[in-house]
């Protein structure tokens, strides 16, 4: 039986080469532009600068300056990673975007690799392993979302410090996986539920989330950035904010960083990299 673990002749075609990626995306019709780069500093940062309208999809082979959230870098391998930053002007309160970005992209890989985790808003876990983080940043009437995705890393490529909570689409299905595929099925899974987003608004993505949902019932602790709050987390709103429990009364939170307490361990946050 044919190895399909091991990097063979095929793996050639999972460049990005300017060419193929174009005849893979051409179709997605959320895409009205494609600027690839060899390397850049971060395309969020590119795409931040960028003068035309939505739908201009920014591709980078290397990152040299890659950000996470909350000032955090963000570590990918070349030839290995997926690392890419979309233009939107959405035209409407953008409640519940970053959410609706994480449910894109786990339909999209659901074939690949079944039962993919969002741990809101941001991070795609598979088990507690992070395989995708999103950032999403605004200027204006655009919004920039940027989604870091691990997809023919090996454990070996990732840094000590992250080794122990990041996978990858190879590590989670055994295969290696043609990159620009792997785009355009993430792209175009996003603009499914982001055409309908604009019109009717988060609501009808809720059940879907809250069934992806991690540390669903578990005691957490969320990072405002202003204040540290604990309690059971319950699920989404209809916009897409955190419910939490704490006592007798729930807060819903818009933004912040989610971190799971269990017993006799660390917080953890399922979630290193970046
Ligand atoms: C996070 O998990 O903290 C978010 C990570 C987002 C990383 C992506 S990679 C493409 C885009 N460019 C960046 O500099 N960051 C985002």
């Amino acid at each position: 039986m044919k190895d399909r673990s091991r990097p063979g002749p095929a793996a050639a075609v999972f460049e990005l080469h300017p060419s193929r990626l174009l005849g893979l995306i051409q179709s997605v019709r959320m895409v009205r532009t494609v600027l690839l780069f060899s390397s850049v500093a971060s395309t969020n940062d590119a795409a931040m600068k960028y003068h035309g309208g939505e739908g201009a999809l920014f591709v980078a082979e290397e990152q040299t300056a890659g950000r996470g959230r909350k000032g955090r870098s963000w570590r990918s391998t070349v030839g290995k990673s997926l690392v890419v930053s979309l233009v939107l002007e959405p035209g409407r309160a953008r409640e519940g975007l970053t959410v609706l970005v994480s449910l894109g992209i786990a339909r999209a890989l659901e074939g690949i690799v079944p039962g993919i985790g969002i741990k809101w808003p941001n991070d795609l876990l598979v088990g507690q392993r992070k395989i995708c983080g999103i950032l999403a940043e605004a200027r204006g009437d655009r919004v920039v979302i940027g989604i870091g995705c691990n997809v023919n890393e090996d454990s070996r490529d990732f840094p000590p410090e992250i080794a122990g909570g990041a996978t990858s689409l190879r590590i989670a299905s055994g295969s290696y996986r043609d990159r620009g595929k792997i785009l355009a099925m993430i792209v175009e899974s996003f603009g499914e539920v982001y055409v309908r987003w604009r019109e009717e608004g988060f609501a009808p993505f809720r059940d879907e989330v809250e069934r992806r949902l991690v540390f669903t019932g578990e005691n957490v602790t969320i990072d405002t950035g202003s204040e540290l709050v604990g309690g059971i987390l319950r699920g989404v709103t209809g916009e897409g904010f955190l419910r939490l429990g704490t006592g007798t009364e729930e807060r819903i939170f818009v933004s912040g960083d989610v971190t799971v307490r269990r017993e006799g361990r660390e917080p953890d946050t399922g979630a290193r990299q970046g």
